[in-house]
């Protein structure tokens, strides 16, 4: 097996504008938004570093920078507070989310121009490496977390990998789908990646959700989409392009991950993930199924 450098980089692209939770994202980062109890931005973060990143890149914008460095920052007011009331276990959650200065960077996305152009933000940082792309509104509850099972695959096979799902074939409108090759059930290998197919010309029903593993080499393309820029930049076009055996060219694999996804860029997949995650917790469940049975 080739013995492959570790992934340490991963960017979270968060400068989106979250129309779809206004008029809470009106201002509140819709990453900040908690799901039971924390937001979404500490589960990204801890699955980050269960996978062993150590440099963490947010492309946002400038109203929401202060807010992330405050949020990883430590609170030496706060922190005094809770010691003094004897608050022992608030103080280990919060201490929890502190993130060593050094290892936060910010690119600042002026508009919301794309996934594809927010991941092009991120380029000084990564330049010259593989590196991971997570998206936090893809809230995974998996053991080992999915990017975790993504760098096995990842450190196996190299090139691409991304996190995928079956959809129903009338949604494959709303995704990127995998041109699929071979298939063994737990990894697709692709020669493309279509962006939102209409179900008739949709190639499969695997789509990418929010967690990738990537070649530098998409910056080659991300470039080139720059040039000629217009609308939105798709990231999946310019993943599709690296595609392949040629010069700057690599093979793209799609992992099946074991865990489940819920979507909280969408009001349903919020609400199911905060329902499943108090589900989760003996603290929540009697209340919910109580609740539940007066409502059946
Ligand atoms: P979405 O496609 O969910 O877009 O972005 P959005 O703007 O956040 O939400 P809606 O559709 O208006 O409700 C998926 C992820 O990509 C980031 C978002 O912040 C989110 O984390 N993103 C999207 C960017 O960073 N920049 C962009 O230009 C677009």
């Amino acid at each position: 097996m080739i013995k492959r450098k570790r992934i340490t980089k991963a960017v979270f692209p968060v400068a989106g504008l979250g129309t779809r939770f206004l008029p809470a994202t009106k201002v509140i980062p819709k990453e900040m938004l908690p799901v039971v109890d924390r937001p979404l931005i500490q589960y990204a973060m801890e699955e980050a570093r269960e996978a062993g990143i150590t440099d963490f890149i947010f492309v946002t914008n400038n109203t929401n920078r202060p807010l992330l460095e405050r949020y990883f920052g430590d609170n030496e007011s706060l922190n005094a507070t809770l010691s003094r009331g004897g608050k022992i276990a608030e103080l280990k959650l919060v201490s929890e989310t502190v993130v060593d200065p050094r290892n936060l960077h910010f690119c600042i996305q002026e508009q919301p121009l794309g996934l594809g152009h927010a991941v092009w933000c991120a380029y000084e940082f990564v330049a010259g490496e593989p590196f991971a792309v997570i998206l936090p509104d893809d809230l995974i509850q998996a053991k080992p977390g999915c990017l975790t099972q993504m760098l096995d695959v990842w450190c196996e096979r190299g090139g691409n990998v991304v996190a995928v799902e079956d959809v129903p074939r009338d949604r494959t409108n709303r995704y990127g789908i995998l041109d699929v090759v071979s298939d063994d059930g737990r990894i697709a290998s692709a020669r493309g990646l279509v962006e939102k197919p209409a179900p008739k010309d949709a190639p499969s029903t695997l789509s990418i959700i929010g967690r990738y593993i990537l070649d530098e080499a998409v910056f080659d393309h991300l470039n080139k989409s720059m040039a000629g820029a217009g609308g939105e930049i798709q990231l999946t076009d310019a993943i599709s392009a690296t595609i392949g055996t040629g010069k700057g060219q690599v093979p793209f694999h799609g992992l099946r991950f074991d865990g489940t996804r819920f979507d909280c860029g969408s009001m349903t997949g919020f609400v199911e993930a905060n329902v499943a995650l108090a589900l989760a917790s003996s603290e929540y469940k009697e209340y919910l199924r109580e609740r539940l049975k007066r409502h059946l």
